[in-house]
Protein backbone atom coordinates (compact mmCIF):
# COMPACT_ATOMS: atom_id res chain seq x y z
CA UNK A 1 0.00 0.00 0.00
CA UNK A 2 1.06 3.60 -0.51
CA UNK A 3 0.09 7.05 -1.10
CA UNK A 4 0.40 9.71 -3.67
CA UNK A 5 1.98 12.86 -2.24
CA UNK A 6 2.68 15.96 -4.39
CA UNK A 7 6.12 16.97 -3.90
CA UNK A 8 7.19 20.04 -6.06
CA UNK A 9 5.41 18.97 -8.83
CA UNK A 10 5.70 15.72 -8.65
CA UNK A 11 3.82 12.91 -8.05
CA UNK A 12 5.15 10.56 -5.72
CA UNK A 13 4.26 7.33 -3.94
CA UNK A 14 5.18 7.13 -0.04
CA UNK A 15 4.90 4.11 1.00
CA UNK A 16 3.53 3.19 4.82
CA UNK A 17 6.74 2.91 6.67
CA UNK A 18 7.97 6.27 5.25
CA UNK A 19 4.37 7.77 5.58
CA UNK A 20 4.98 6.44 9.71
CA UNK A 21 7.60 8.10 10.10
CA UNK A 22 6.53 11.69 9.04
CA UNK A 23 3.48 11.55 10.88
CA UNK A 24 5.73 10.54 14.33
CA UNK A 25 7.58 13.80 14.27
CA UNK A 26 3.64 15.47 15.00
CA UNK A 27 1.97 16.03 18.22
CA UNK A 28 -1.01 16.13 15.65
CA UNK A 29 -2.75 15.61 12.29
CA UNK A 30 -5.04 17.13 10.76
CA UNK A 31 -6.26 15.99 7.48
CA UNK A 32 -7.92 18.60 5.00
CA UNK A 33 -10.62 17.06 2.58
CA UNK A 34 -11.11 18.62 -0.80
CA UNK A 35 -8.74 20.91 -0.05
CA UNK A 36 -8.28 22.99 -3.71
CA UNK A 37 -5.65 24.89 -4.21
CA UNK A 38 -3.86 23.80 -0.35
CA UNK A 39 -3.71 28.11 0.60
CA UNK A 40 -5.64 27.45 3.60
CA UNK A 41 -3.77 24.62 4.52
CA UNK A 42 -0.31 25.85 3.98
CA UNK A 43 -1.44 29.05 6.44
CA UNK A 44 -2.49 27.12 9.16
CA UNK A 45 0.84 24.80 9.11
CA UNK A 46 3.30 27.72 9.00
CA UNK A 47 1.66 29.18 12.51
CA UNK A 48 1.59 25.63 14.09
CA UNK A 49 4.72 23.56 13.70
CA UNK A 50 3.90 20.66 15.63
CA UNK A 51 0.54 19.95 13.68
CA UNK A 52 1.19 17.94 10.62
CA UNK A 53 -1.53 19.03 8.31
CA UNK A 54 -2.65 17.28 5.35
CA UNK A 55 -4.58 18.93 2.42
CA UNK A 56 -6.73 15.57 -0.01
CA UNK A 57 -7.11 16.43 -2.73
CA UNK A 58 -8.26 14.43 -6.11
CA UNK A 59 -7.23 17.53 -8.69
CA UNK A 60 -3.40 17.40 -8.68
CA UNK A 61 -3.37 20.89 -10.93
CA UNK A 62 -5.22 22.86 -7.86
CA UNK A 63 -2.41 21.83 -6.10
CA UNK A 64 0.62 22.45 -8.06
CA UNK A 65 1.45 26.18 -6.79
CA UNK A 66 1.12 24.91 -3.27
CA UNK A 67 3.13 22.00 -3.61
CA UNK A 68 6.05 24.01 -5.37
CA UNK A 69 6.39 26.30 -2.13
CA UNK A 70 6.09 23.67 -0.02
CA UNK A 71 8.91 22.15 -1.35
CA UNK A 72 10.97 24.98 -1.16
CA UNK A 73 13.82 25.42 1.76
CA UNK A 74 12.01 27.16 4.87
CA UNK A 75 13.76 30.61 4.35
CA UNK A 76 11.87 30.70 0.99
CA UNK A 77 8.28 29.40 2.24
CA UNK A 78 8.74 26.10 2.37
CA UNK A 79 7.52 23.88 5.26
CA UNK A 80 8.17 20.14 6.84
CA UNK A 81 4.44 20.21 8.36
CA UNK A 82 2.89 20.31 5.39
CA UNK A 83 2.14 17.30 2.74
CA UNK A 84 -0.65 17.34 -0.61
CA UNK A 85 -2.12 14.04 -1.14
CA UNK A 86 -3.85 13.22 -4.26
CA UNK A 87 -7.23 11.12 -3.55
CA UNK A 88 -10.75 11.35 -3.21
CA UNK A 89 -12.44 11.41 -0.17
CA UNK A 90 -13.94 7.75 -0.63
CA UNK A 91 -10.97 6.36 -1.35
CA UNK A 92 -9.01 7.55 1.63
CA UNK A 93 -5.67 5.82 1.17
CA UNK A 94 -5.18 3.38 4.19
CA UNK A 95 -2.02 5.55 5.41
CA UNK A 96 -4.48 8.23 6.45
CA UNK A 97 -7.02 5.92 8.30
CA UNK A 98 -7.34 6.34 12.11
CA UNK A 99 -4.93 9.58 12.45
CA UNK A 100 -5.86 12.70 12.15
CA UNK A 101 -6.61 14.53 15.50
CA UNK A 102 -8.86 16.85 13.46
CA UNK A 103 -10.24 16.52 9.89
CA UNK A 104 -11.87 19.50 8.19
CA UNK A 105 -14.09 20.45 4.96
CA UNK A 106 -14.07 23.63 4.05
CA UNK A 107 -16.28 25.48 1.48
CA UNK A 108 -16.91 21.61 -0.81
CA UNK A 109 -18.61 22.03 -3.83
CA UNK A 110 -19.96 19.24 -6.32
CA UNK A 111 -19.81 16.05 -5.35
CA UNK A 112 -18.38 17.02 -2.29
CA UNK A 113 -21.07 19.72 -0.90
CA UNK A 114 -23.59 16.97 -1.84
CA UNK A 115 -21.71 13.97 -0.13
CA UNK A 116 -21.11 16.33 3.47
CA UNK A 117 -24.43 18.59 3.33
CA UNK A 118 -27.33 15.87 2.85
CA UNK A 119 -25.15 13.89 4.13
CA UNK A 120 -23.98 10.86 2.36
CA UNK A 121 -22.78 7.81 3.61
CA UNK A 122 -19.72 7.12 1.75
CA UNK A 123 -18.85 11.19 2.64
CA UNK A 124 -18.87 11.01 6.13
CA UNK A 125 -17.49 7.20 6.55
CA UNK A 126 -14.54 9.19 4.56
CA UNK A 127 -14.59 11.75 7.63
CA UNK A 128 -14.64 9.05 10.20
CA UNK A 129 -12.08 7.00 8.50
CA UNK A 130 -9.69 9.63 8.70
CA UNK A 131 -9.83 10.35 11.87
CA UNK A 132 -8.59 9.11 15.62
CA UNK A 133 -11.46 8.29 18.25
CA UNK A 134 -12.37 11.17 19.62
CA UNK A 135 -11.10 13.71 16.84
CA UNK A 136 -12.53 16.89 15.97
CA UNK A 137 -14.10 17.83 12.82
CA UNK A 138 -15.37 20.90 11.21
CA UNK A 139 -17.30 21.32 8.10
CA UNK A 140 -17.69 25.18 6.68
CA UNK A 141 -21.16 25.65 3.93
CA UNK A 142 -22.25 27.91 1.95
CA UNK A 143 -25.24 27.87 -1.01
CA UNK A 144 -28.70 29.22 -1.46
CA UNK A 145 -31.43 29.56 -3.47
CA UNK A 146 -30.93 33.21 -4.32
CA UNK A 147 -27.24 32.04 -6.01
CA UNK A 148 -27.06 28.89 -6.78
CA UNK A 149 -30.97 27.72 -7.24
CA UNK A 150 -30.01 25.54 -10.37
CA UNK A 151 -27.20 23.79 -8.80
CA UNK A 152 -30.00 23.06 -5.76
CA UNK A 153 -32.42 21.83 -8.21
CA UNK A 154 -30.29 19.88 -10.04
CA UNK A 155 -28.49 17.63 -7.33
CA UNK A 156 -31.85 17.71 -4.83
CA UNK A 157 -29.79 19.81 -2.19
CA UNK A 158 -31.56 21.04 1.16
CA UNK A 159 -32.16 24.61 1.82
CA UNK A 160 -29.55 25.67 4.30
CA UNK A 161 -30.63 26.54 7.74
CA UNK A 162 -29.59 26.46 11.52
CA UNK A 163 -32.70 24.27 11.74
CA UNK A 164 -31.75 22.06 8.76
CA UNK A 165 -28.12 21.25 10.55
CA UNK A 166 -29.58 21.04 14.15
CA UNK A 167 -32.48 18.51 13.25
CA UNK A 168 -32.55 15.03 10.92
CA UNK A 169 -28.64 16.08 10.11
CA UNK A 170 -27.56 16.37 13.97
CA UNK A 171 -29.39 12.72 14.04
CA UNK A 172 -27.76 11.41 10.47
CA UNK A 173 -23.86 12.53 11.20
CA UNK A 174 -24.66 10.90 14.97
CA UNK A 175 -26.06 7.94 13.30
CA UNK A 176 -22.79 7.27 11.32
CA UNK A 177 -20.56 8.45 14.65
CA UNK A 178 -20.15 11.77 14.57
CA UNK A 179 -21.63 14.42 16.93
CA UNK A 180 -22.10 18.08 16.58
CA UNK A 181 -21.64 20.37 19.15
CA UNK A 182 -22.06 23.55 17.64
CA UNK A 183 -23.49 24.83 14.59
CA UNK A 184 -22.48 28.40 14.00
CA UNK A 185 -24.03 31.36 10.65
CA UNK A 186 -21.32 33.33 9.84
CA UNK A 187 -20.64 36.13 7.32
CA UNK A 188 -17.95 37.46 4.46
CA UNK A 189 -15.51 38.70 7.11
CA UNK A 190 -15.49 35.49 8.80
CA UNK A 191 -14.17 33.75 6.12
CA UNK A 192 -12.42 36.78 5.32
CA UNK A 193 -9.77 34.96 7.13
CA UNK A 194 -9.12 31.89 4.82
CA UNK A 195 -6.45 31.98 2.48
CA UNK A 196 -7.75 29.87 -0.62
CA UNK A 197 -9.03 31.26 -3.93
CA UNK A 198 -12.14 29.40 -3.75
CA UNK A 199 -12.60 31.08 0.07
CA UNK A 200 -11.39 34.61 -1.28
CA UNK A 201 -13.64 34.58 -4.04
CA UNK A 202 -16.65 33.72 -1.78
CA UNK A 203 -15.56 35.84 1.15
CA UNK A 204 -15.52 39.02 -1.20
CA UNK A 205 -18.43 38.44 -3.35
CA UNK A 206 -21.85 39.16 -2.43
CA UNK A 207 -23.21 38.77 1.33
CA UNK A 208 -23.80 35.19 1.81
CA UNK A 209 -24.67 32.65 5.26
CA UNK A 210 -21.79 30.20 6.00
CA UNK A 211 -22.66 27.28 8.29
CA UNK A 212 -19.96 26.04 10.39
CA UNK A 213 -20.49 22.47 11.68
CA UNK A 214 -18.33 21.51 14.36
CA UNK A 215 -18.08 18.60 16.73
CA UNK A 216 -16.31 15.14 17.68
CA UNK A 217 -15.93 11.83 16.17
CA UNK A 218 -16.29 8.67 17.25
C1 LIG B 1 -14.61 24.45 -3.97
S1 LIG B 1 -13.23 23.54 -4.15
C2 LIG B 1 -12.01 23.98 -2.96
C3 LIG B 1 -12.41 24.04 -1.55
C4 LIG B 1 -11.21 24.29 -0.64
N1 LIG B 1 -11.43 23.60 0.60
C5 LIG B 1 -11.02 25.76 -0.41
O1 LIG B 1 -11.34 26.23 0.69
O2 LIG B 1 -10.57 26.45 -1.32
C6 LIG B 1 -13.72 21.91 -3.72
C7 LIG B 1 -12.62 20.89 -3.90
O3 LIG B 1 -13.14 19.59 -3.68
C8 LIG B 1 -12.42 18.70 -4.48
N2 LIG B 1 -13.17 17.46 -4.61
C9 LIG B 1 -14.11 17.15 -5.53
N3 LIG B 1 -14.53 15.89 -5.37
C10 LIG B 1 -13.85 15.39 -4.31
C11 LIG B 1 -13.85 14.12 -3.66
N4 LIG B 1 -14.62 13.15 -4.07
N5 LIG B 1 -13.02 13.95 -2.62
C12 LIG B 1 -12.20 14.95 -2.21
N6 LIG B 1 -12.17 16.16 -2.78
C13 LIG B 1 -12.98 16.38 -3.84
C14 LIG B 1 -12.25 19.45 -5.79
O4 LIG B 1 -11.20 18.93 -6.56
C15 LIG B 1 -12.03 20.86 -5.30
O5 LIG B 1 -10.65 21.18 -5.23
Amino acid sequence: MSVTVLSGKTAKEIQKNEFDEITAKFKKICIDIGTGDGKNIYRKAKNDKETLYIGLDPVRDNMEEIAVKIAKKPEKGGLDNALLVISTAENLPDELCSVADRVTVLFPWGVLLEGIVKPEEKFILAVKKAAKSGAEFEFITTYSANREENMMETRGMPELSIEYFNGEYKEKLKGYGLTINNIELLDNEYVKGFDSKWARRLAFGRKRDFYRITGIIG
